[in-house]
């Protein structure tokens, strides 16, 4: 199968992106061809500094590479290095309604916090473009990257009846922790919310000590278990096995649970897991990224151009 995914190079990786995405890149890549992008054009549909643009590009890329993804086995690029996915982007806009951006839960969520840009409320186009000019089938992503992904089935779907078969109709892959929640216990572990309130993968021990003994739980006896709790509880489970977090699952059900105990267990088997990731990102040098994401987009350029020629030939485009 055909692979394709992004991250945005918003300043920080965590253990959501981690887990719910970046994890089933790198064991995708044995056996299927992979694709991932740092989605540029992506991260600047919101407020960001631009001096640490950048850097934070550089970071992204670190951060996946050291997660295991080989760049002899997978192709890592910069969205912006193929202007293709700007182009394709144009193309799907003009069959794209209104009113299938306007339900995109995310825009809603980010235009609240942010502005309505027209930028961000056309985000799911450029993704679907991203997918659609590698003709991906595949599309590893977090839960909350679902309803991108079937719109860019649609638009697929649409493109192929209206003018001529090109594109795959993509799916969706999720892994075991598609939704992460935050150690706040409200919402998803989101980069957007206060630091404390997720585990970045490049924090040290000291700090994920203290943000594991901050995280909110439940008072450990009333009946009902708080998503908290139980969230802290799958979350180990990642790191040491579904087997071995039941047992806290079991004492919390009998009310004999101490989170005195089992917060420092949990933090030093985020540690332990993260320790490998740590030291193979420090290893990478900024020179290496750069030359890695030029090659990649170098070796990407001729399909993507030869999916806008066939595109535009459909549409009625090349005289
Ligand atoms: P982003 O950093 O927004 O580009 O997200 C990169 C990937 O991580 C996407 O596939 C997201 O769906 C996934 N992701 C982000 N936050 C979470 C979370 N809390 N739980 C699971 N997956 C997530
Ligand atoms: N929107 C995705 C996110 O925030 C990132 C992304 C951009 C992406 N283009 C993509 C993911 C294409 C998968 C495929 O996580």
């Amino acid at each position: 199968m055909k692979i394709f995914s992004g991250i945005q190079p918003s300043g920080v990786v965590h253990l959501g992106n981690y887990l719910g995405a970046m994890k089933n890149w790198a064991k995708l890549q044995a056996e299927n061809e992979t694709i991932f992008c740092i989605v540029d054009y992506h991260a600047i549909t919101v407020n960001y500094p631009k001096e640490e643009l950048p850097q934070r590009i550089i970071s992204a890329a670190k951060d996946v590479l050291a997660s295991g993804i080989d760049p002899e086995k997978s192709t890592l690029f910069l969205q912006s290095d193929v202007k293709e996915h700007t182009e394709l982007a144009w193309l799907l806009n003009t069959i794209t309604t209104m009113g299938e951006l306007t339900r995109m839960t995310q825009y809603k969520e980010k235009a609240a916090k942010n502005e309505e840009r027209v930028g961000l409320f056309d985000y799911p186009v450029l993704m679907a473009a991203d997918i659609l000019l590698y003709k991906a089938e595949g599309v590893p992503v977090g839960e909350d990257q679902v309803q991108h992904v079937e719109l860019t089935r649609d638009l697929a779907r649409r493109f192929n009846t209206k003018f001529g078969q090109i594109f795959p109709e993509p799916k969706a892959l999720l892994t075991e922790a598609k939704r992460v929640g935050s150690l706040s216990g409200e919402g998803k572990m989101s980069k957007s919310d206060a630091v404390n309130t997720y585990v970045a993968l490049t924090d040290d021990p000291e700090t994920i000590r203290q943000k594991i003994a901050g995280a909110t739980t439940d008072d450990g006896h009333q009946s009902e278990i708080s998503p908290a709790t139980l969230n802290l509880i799958n979350l180990y489970g990642e790191f040491v096995g579904t087997e071995e977090a039941n047992k806290f699952l079991e004492q919390r059900k009998a009310g004999t649970i101490k989170y005195s105990e089992f917060k420092p267990l949990f933090a030093e088997a985020i540690i332990k897991e993260l320790e490998p990731f740590q030291k193979r990102r420090d290893e990478i040098t900024d020179e290496e990224v750069k030359k890695i994401l030029a090659s990649g987009a170098e070796k990407l350029r001729p399909f993507a151009q030869e999916t806008i020629k066939e595109v535009k030939e459909k549409m009625g485009l090349v005289i």
